[in-house]
């Protein structure tokens, strides 16, 4: 007597060749489908074993069909697992393939801030005239910010609300962060002796309020030689080769009348370009008390010096109206330099 029905066995198999056909159309990786191929075909505990195992309870009349139809599910299965392999396969070098005939990827290059742009040509111009860059400093002490500059302690300009005094502990000399370049001068004076012929490009700080013209933190371009038989001739010489070579063009250089404590005489620098006059700094001949405080012989060499804004010429050339675009930072302004 035969202990399973063909009929139930005929169900057990379509039953199983559904759940592997399920299976292995969702397998998504080659992991799943070795899952899937153990779990059905497995030698020892695959489902498919479990039903060839029922085939011994069939009567001998139905073993035949039976076994056709078993066999039948094993090579379904099989060609199930294959298909499988063959997709995931397909899949794969479908992701791997590269269309060649489509565009590459742009590649996004920065560049350097507009105003390390001016600073590095300011430099490369003023080295065509033999001034060596140099640099100093942004804490600075009274001696070269001040003192030596021939600015004496009762001047306007060393009030503590024009200046970034640093906090610094009870008795000792008091500290800023640097409000001009003017400061190289005196360092590589002290160094050196003459001739010499140097630019200092870097940042100086005044508690200034921003504003279109003003920010507390801003660059200057220091000039200074220092050689016998040096005049104002030659200072306006350098500055007008130095605003051609920048702005590009014949530029007129103008002096104005002025004060500072470290030049006799002093002069405003003006440059007239498109048509525009502008103001782009101070300049003159060192003051002998500078040379002095140095240790030079006033009576042996004499030197010219001037200081420009960074800033103020590097937006006169590119036509920015608010030097505090500078240093917002949006990349809409600074990608168009
Ligand atoms: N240090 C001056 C300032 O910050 C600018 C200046 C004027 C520099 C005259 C010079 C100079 O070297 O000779 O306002």
């Amino acid at each position: 007597m035969a202990d399973v029905s063909l009929d139930a066995f005929l169900a057990k198999i379509n039953a199983l060749q559904n759940e592997a056909s399920a299976t292995l159309d969702d397998a998504s990786d080659a992991s799943s489908v070795e899952a899937a191929r153990v779990e059905f075909l497995g030698a020892r505990s695959g489902r498919l074993k479990a039903i060839q195992k029922m085939l011994g309870g069939l009567s001998s009349a139905d073993k035949p069909a039976a076994g056709r139809h078993f066999n039948e599910l094993k090579k379904a299965i099989t060609n199930l697992l294959s298909s499988a392999q063959e997709r995931l396969l397909r899949e794969e070098s479908t992701i791997e393939a590269v269309d060649i005939t489509l565009p590459g990827q742009a590649f996004r290059f920065g560049h350097l801030h507009p105003i390390t742009q001016t600073i590095r040509r300011v430099q490369e111009i003023m080295s065509r005239l033999g001034f060596e860059s140099v640099t100093g400093p942004e804490v600075e002490d009274q001696w070269h910010n001040f003192e030596a500059l021939a600015i004496p302690s009762e001047h306007p300009a060393r009030d503590p609300l024009d200046n970034f005094y640093l906090a610094v502990a009870q008795g000792s000399d008091p500290l800023l962060l640097r409000s001009q370049t003017s400061t190289v001068q005196i360092r590589v004076m002290e160094e050196r002796k003459p001739p010499l012929r140097i630019v200092s490009l870097g940042r100086v700080y005044r508690p200034d309020t921003a504003d279109a013209t003003h920010y507390p933190m801003f660059h200057q371009v220091e000039g200074l030689l220092v050689e016998s038989g040096t005049t104002m001739a030659h200072l306006k010489s350098v500055l007008r080769f130095f605003a051609s070579s920048f702005l590009g063009g014949d530029v007129k250089v103008r002096f104005r009348p002025s004060f500072f404590p470290f030049t006799e005489p002093s002069v405003e620098v003006d440059m007239e370009w498109g048509g525009r006059w502008i103001e782009m700094g101070g300049a003159g001949m060192v003051d002998p008390a500078v040379l002095e405080a140095v240790g030079y012989d006033p009576d042996a060499v004499t030197g010219f010096a001037f200081g420009l804004g960074v800033e103020r010429i590097a937006a006169r050339k590119y036509g920015v109206a608010d030097i505090r675009d500078f240093y917002r930072n949006d990349v809409r302004f600074l990608q168009q330099f």
